[in-house]
């Protein structure tokens, strides 16, 4: 196929991408399957991962077989294949933190490569899929090392996952207690993308240097941050967003989710660019405002 359109717009589920226009390209669905255990050992189990794997399902498969180290990352929409390009991320996890390799196929010379983790440059949803190897790579599969029972490396240190298991009464959760939470929480404030179309978080949480991130504190004492360094702190968008007063707000049948301001949905517009108008618009306030510049995160052709 690739052979046939070279300049084919290559996706898994879509998940993460936006729509504007009508493509004059041809568009390729990842539909490999497969997982493979490529090492055991004591302590840890590595698996090859097909690209075409729904990601969620992935997650359900470790649990049942007791693997660690994806729980946290339940019910991230998507395909497993394009888990590494924006480097998935949620509640103190990001796949980085597994991933051994990616083997991915070269689109001009259809040679398969193996990268290894260090080659992927991974970042905070960033990857060398997004940078310097942009458009150059189509991803077939992906190794994990995932932990074996009785040596996970439990992450619960995201408040909104202790809150639930406390509420359960959980005081020694298990990987599925957390993935449970996980669940709750994502269903709490994240719309169902199936349901209500969305493509998760629309931009990236902005970093600012420490100065600029005082000299919000001091307008702001409530503002949400956390440091990335002695130099740099992350600030929420989906705060600056709800502070600039857009959380629920609808235009037309485009709006700002009314649980997490930091997604955009898709009431039943059929011209995404209407999407893309709103984010603009929140971009100039949320600039106007703070003085904060929000980089978009999803994909938008
Ligand atoms: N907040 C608000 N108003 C809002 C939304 C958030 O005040 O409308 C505040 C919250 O109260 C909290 C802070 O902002 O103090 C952070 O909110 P939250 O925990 O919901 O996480 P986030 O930073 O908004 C990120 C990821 C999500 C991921 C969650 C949990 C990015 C761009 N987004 O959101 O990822 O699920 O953390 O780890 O990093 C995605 O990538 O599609 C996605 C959903």
């Amino acid at each position: 196929m690739l052979s046939t359109y070279p300049d084919a717009l290559v996706l898994g589920e879509g998940s993460n991408v936006l729509f504007t226009q009508d493509l004059s390209r041809a568009v390729i669905i990842i539909d490999i399957k497969g997982i493979d255990v490529v090492q055991r050992t004591d302590t840890f189990l590595e698996v090859k991962v097909a690209a075409g794997e729904n990601w969620h399902d992935f997650v359900l498969w470790c649990l049942g077989h007791d693997l660690g180290g994806v729980e946290n990352l339940s019910l991230i929409p998507g395909k497993c294949g394009a888990a590494p390009i924006q480097n998935i991320g949620a509640y103190g996890v990001e796949l980085s933190h597994v991933l051994t390799s990616v083997t991915c196929m070269d689109r001009q010379t259809l040679v398969e490569h193996t990268l290894d983790k260090s080659e992927c440059k991974f970042g905070y949803r960033d990857s060398v899929f997004k940078q310097a190897y942009k458009d150059r790579f189509v991803v077939t599969s992906i190794t994990l090392r995932l932990t074996t029972q009785g040596h996970h490396k439990k992450n619960c240190s995201y408040g909104a996952i202790q809150d639930v298991l406390s509420s359960w009464s959980v005081v020694d959760p298990s990987i599925k207690d957390i993935s449970a939470a996980v669940i709750q929480i994502r269903q709490s404030k994240l719309p169902n993308p199936r349901y209500l179309p969305n493509a998760g978080s629309f931009f990236k949480n902005p970093v600012v240097d420490q100065q600029t991130f005082l000299s919000l504190q001091e307008r702001y004492p409530d503002i949400p941050s956390y440091p990335i360094d002695d130099k740099k702190r992350k600030i929420p968008a989906g705060w600056l967003i709800d502070k600039c007063g857009w959380k629920g707000v609808m235009l037309d049948k485009v709006g700002v989710h009314a649980q997490q301001a930091l997604v955009l949905v898709n009431h039943g517009e059929r011209d995404g660019y209407k999407i893309k108008l709103l984010s603009q618009l929140i971009q100039k306030h949320v600039a106007e405002v703070f003085g904060v510049d929000l980089q978009g995160e999803v994909n938008i052709f």
